[in-house]
């Protein structure tokens, strides 16, 4: 036993969760953190019926009962503190985050994208890397900043494109491979090996001058 304090994590989701789903799976596992809360913007998304199965609190805040995105980011803002997260995982949240959103919690937001970074930034990478006959795709864990899919990346899984890949079979291969990087970025943060400097990425103190690189073959 240790007296340690879990480390906390606040999930944000819009949709299916199956990145919450390892996350809570990683954790039943012995990753030493605890989810405080999911949040969703959507009522509907089934994230949140896998984080009530899992014991976990929910609260959904509907962007579309805001007049603005910065009263929306304020709502979320004071909901996610009200929680005491050490740290804020976007797990396939479908909304923007403004700026004054992300300095609040400056170097504790981590996203999880499905391209590697900064390649494929923004929607439908799946369907662009097929279109542009790329032979490498994958998945990139950063720290979120205010510019779009731009910040620090911790993590990146790379997988080879085979030649039956459709957007569909990609987007599941890559997702495969989320569920082994997401819980291994949250286990450096929840370990204390990792921290952040003026956007570069220090792991047991040593300055990070790529990603850690994870292979389908690892
Ligand atoms: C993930 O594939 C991730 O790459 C992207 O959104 C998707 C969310 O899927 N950011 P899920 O809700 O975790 O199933």
């Amino acid at each position: 036993m240790t007296d340690r304090p879990a480390y906390t994590l606040v999930v944000l989701i819009s949709g299916s969760g199956t990145n919450l789903q390892a996350i809570i799976d990683a954790i039943q596992e012995g990753l030493p953190a605890t989810i405080a809360a999911v949040i969703s913007n959507e009522s509907s998304a089934y994230a949140l019926k896998r984080a009530k199965q899992a014991g976990i609190a929910t609260e959904v805040i509907d962007h579309r009962m805001f007049e603005s995105r910065h009263s929306f980011d304020d709502k979320l803002a004071a909901v996610i503190d009200s929680y005491r997260p050490q740290l804020i995982i976007l797990a396939g949240f479908m909304r923007v985050l403004g700026k004054s959103f992300v300095d609040h919690f400056q170097d504790r937001i981590l996203n999880i994208h499905p391209s590697l970074l900064p390649d494929y930034k923004g929607l439908n990478t799946h369907q662009r890397v097929l279109d542009d006959d790329k032979t490498y795709h994958g998945c990139s864990v950063h720290v979120v900043t205010s510019v779009l899919d731009s910040g620090p990346i911790i993590i990146q899984a790379k997988i080879r494109i085979k030649d039956d890949d459709t957007a569909g079979k990609l987007q599941q291969r890559v997702q495969q491979m989320e569920y082994k990087i997401y819980p291994a970025a949250i286990r450096l943060f929840a370990e204390g090996r990792i921290s952040i400097v003026e956007n570069n990425i220090y792991i047991d103190g040593e300055c990070q001058r790529l990603p850690i690189l994870v292979t389908e073959e690892d």
